[in-house]
C-alpha cells in the first residue's frame, strides 16, 4: 500500500506519552507510516514532515501537557505549513474535536483504535487540506491492517488484548480504550515469532490486565492468559518472557503456578494494588479485598520464591482516612516490594469517583505521598541491598551513558552497569553484583567475552 503523495513526506515525529501499550502504538504507526509513505522516523519535531502526538490521559494535566506542547508544534507549522501534525492516543479518543476547536492547526485527531487508519487520513489531508477525526471505537480490528512489525532490537513488545472491562472508579482508560477485546492466540504467536526473527530474546506481552485474556486458540478453543503464556515461552529463541500489568482479581491458581514452571517466564511481577484499604478498595471498585491480595503474594512467593513485585498505589481517593492510608503503609510493609509507583489522586473527566467530592486535602495527600515515596525508597533501598556478593544472569541491552560501560537487566529486572564491551549485546551473561544504589546496580563481568 504505496500512497505517496506529490509533495515529498520523508520524515516521522511521534512523540509518545502514558503506558507501554502506547509505547507499542507509536512503533507501530512508525511501521505504517514507513510502509505507506516511506517515512523516516526522527529524533526532534522540528525535522519532522509529520508529528504525531501519542498521548495519556490517565493523571492530572494530561489535556494541558498536550495544548502547552501543540503551541510548540504551532510555531514550527507556521514556518512550514505543509507540515502535518496529528494528536492520537488516549487524549484525542477523550477530546475528539475539541481538540481542533481549540488548536486549529492539528490536521488529525485519533484514538488508540483507529491508528490504523493514519495513512489513509493523512492522504485525505494532503488531497482537501481538511482536517480529520476519527474515534470510533471499532472492534479490535487495527491488528488486521497493520503490517508485519519491523522486528529489531533484543526486547520487543506485543499487546495481546485491548481495553479495559473492570472500570475501576478513578480511571479513565475503560472509556478511552475501550472494552476489554483479545487477539487470536495465532495472530499473537505469529507476531512473536517475527520479532525473534528480527533478533529479540526477550518478549513482553501488554495489555491494561493481561489476564483477563481470553483468546480464540489454534484449537477453536478460548485460550486463558496461562494457556498463551506457555506457548509463547515455547518459541524458538525466546529466552525471557514477561507481561504487565496484571489485576489481582485475575490472579488464577495456574497463573502462580506458572512462576515456577515456565523457566522464561522471569521472576519480576507487577500487580497494583492502589490500596491497602478494603473500605477504599471496595469504593475503588478494585473487586477483592487485601486478605485476597495476601493470599496471592503467598501462593506466588511459594512457587517462585525469588519473585519481585512492584505495584501501583493512589493516596487521596475521596474518602480516604488516616486510618486506611495507614492501612496502605502496613500492606506495603507486610508484602516488601522491590519498587513502586504512588501517585495522588486526580478525577478524572467522566469517571464516576470525579463525581465524588475530592475531598482529601492537597497537603494531606501530599505528606500521605511522601510517606508512601520514602517508605517505598527504603524497600528499594533494601531489595538493592540483597543483591549485593550475587552472580546474576544479565541480559546485556545497550551502552551505558558512562564510556566502556553495558547496561542490562537481571531477571527481576534490576538495572545494572559493568565495563563490558559492545557485542555483548543481545547476550545474557553472568555478572557479580559489587554495588548497590538508589535506582540500579554496578557488577562485574564473570566470563569477559574477548
Ligand atoms: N491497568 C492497570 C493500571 C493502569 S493505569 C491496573 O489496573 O493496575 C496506571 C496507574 O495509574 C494505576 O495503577 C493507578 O495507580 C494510577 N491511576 C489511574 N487513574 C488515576 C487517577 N485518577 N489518579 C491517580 N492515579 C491514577
Ligand atoms: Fe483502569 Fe482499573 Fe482497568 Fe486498570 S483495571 S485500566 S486501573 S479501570
Ligand atoms: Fe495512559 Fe491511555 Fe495508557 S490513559 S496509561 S496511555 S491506556
Amino acid at each position: 500500500m504505496k500512497l505517496k503523495a506529490s509533495k515529498n513526506l520523508d520524515t516521522l515525529f511521534i512523540k509518545t506519552y502514558g503506558c507501554q501499550m502506547n509505547e507499542y502504538d507509536s512503533s507501530r504507526m512508525a511501521d505504517m507510516m514507513k510502509e505507506a509513505y516511506g517515512l523516516r522516523l526522527v529524533g526532534m519535531a522540528e525535522d519532522a514532515d509529520v508529528i504525531l502526538m501519542n498521548t495519556c490521559s490517565v493523571r492530572e494535566k494530561a489535556e494541558e501537557k498536550v495544548y502547552s506542547e501543540l503551541g510548540r508544534y504551532k510555531k514550527l507549522k507556521d514556518k512550514r505549513p505543509d507540515m502535518i501534525i496529528g494528536v492520537g492516543g488516549c487524549v484525542g479518543q477523550q477530546e475528539g474535536e475539541r481538540i481542533q476547536q481549540r488548536a486549529p492547526y492539528v490536521d488529525i485527531v485519533f484514538g488508540p483504535q483507529t491508528y490504523h487508519r493514519l495513512p489513509e487520513m493523512v492522504k485525505q489531508i494532503r488531497r482537501n487540506r481538511v482536517r480529520v477525526t476519527e474515534i470510533d471505537m471499532p472492534e479490535i480490528e487495527k491488528f488486521d491492517h497493520l503490517p508485519k512489525v519491523d522486528g529489531h532490537g533484543i526486547s520487543g513488545f506485543v499487546t495481546i488484548m485491548e481495553g479495559c472491562d473492570k472500570f475501576c472508579t478513578f480511571c479513565v482508560v475503560p472509556y478511552t480504550r475501550g472494552p476489554e477485546l483479545s487477539r487470536p492466540v495465532a495472530d499473537i504467536l505469529a507476531e512473536c515469532c517475527q520479532l525473534l526473527a528480527g533478533g529479540a530474546v526477550e518478549i513482553s506481552l501488554l495489555g491494561q490486565n493481561v489476564n483477563g485474556y481470553r483468546g480464540m486458540g489454534p484449537d477453536g478453543e478460548e485460550w486463558d492468559f496461562t494457556m498463551l503464556l506457555y506457548a509463547v515461552a515455547e518459541l524458538e529463541g525466546l529466552k525471557r518472557l514477561r507481561f504487565t500489568t496484571s489485576h489481582p482479581m485475575e490472579m488464577t491458581q495456574e497463573l502462580c503456578v506458572a512462576f515456577g514452571e515456565i523457566p522464561q517466564l522471569m521472576p519480576y511481577l507487577h500487580l497494583p494494588v492502589q490500596s491497602g484499604s478494603d473500605v477504599l478498595l471496595k469504593a475503588m471498585h478494585r473487586g477483592h479485598d487485601r486478605a485476597t491480595y495476601f493470599r496471592t503474594i503467598d501462593t506466588l512467593r511459594k512457587h517462585c520464591p525469588d519473585l519481585a513485585l512492584s505495584s501501583d498505589f493512589i493516596v487521596g481517593y475521596p474518602g480516604e482516612t488516616d486510618a486506611d492510608f495507614d492501612d496502605t503503609l502496613e500492606l506495603v510493609r507486610q508484602v516488601g516490594y522491590d519498587s513502586a509507583f504512588c501517585f495522588k489522586y486526580s478525577p478524572r473527566p467522566g469517571t464516576p469517583a470525579a463525581k465524588s467530592e475530592d475531598n482529601v486535602p492537597e497537603a494531606v495527600k501530599d505528606a500521605r505521598l511522601q510517606a508512601l515515596l520514602s517508605l517505598m525508597r527504603e524497600q528499594t533501598r533494601q531489595a538493592m541491598q540483597r543483591q549485593l556478593g550475587r552472580t546474576v544472569d544479565v541480559l546485556v541491552e545497550k551502552a551505558s551513558r558512562n564510556a566502556g560501560d553495558m547496561q542490562g537487566r537481571t531477571p527481576d529486572f534490576k538495572i545494572v552497569h559493568f565495563r563490558g564491551n559492545p557485542r555483548q549485546v543481545g547476550q545474557i551473561m553472568p555478572v557479580r553484583i559489587v554495588e548497590a544504589y538508589g535506582q540500579s546496580l554496578r557488577g562485574e563481568l564473570i566470563l569477559a567475552d574477548n
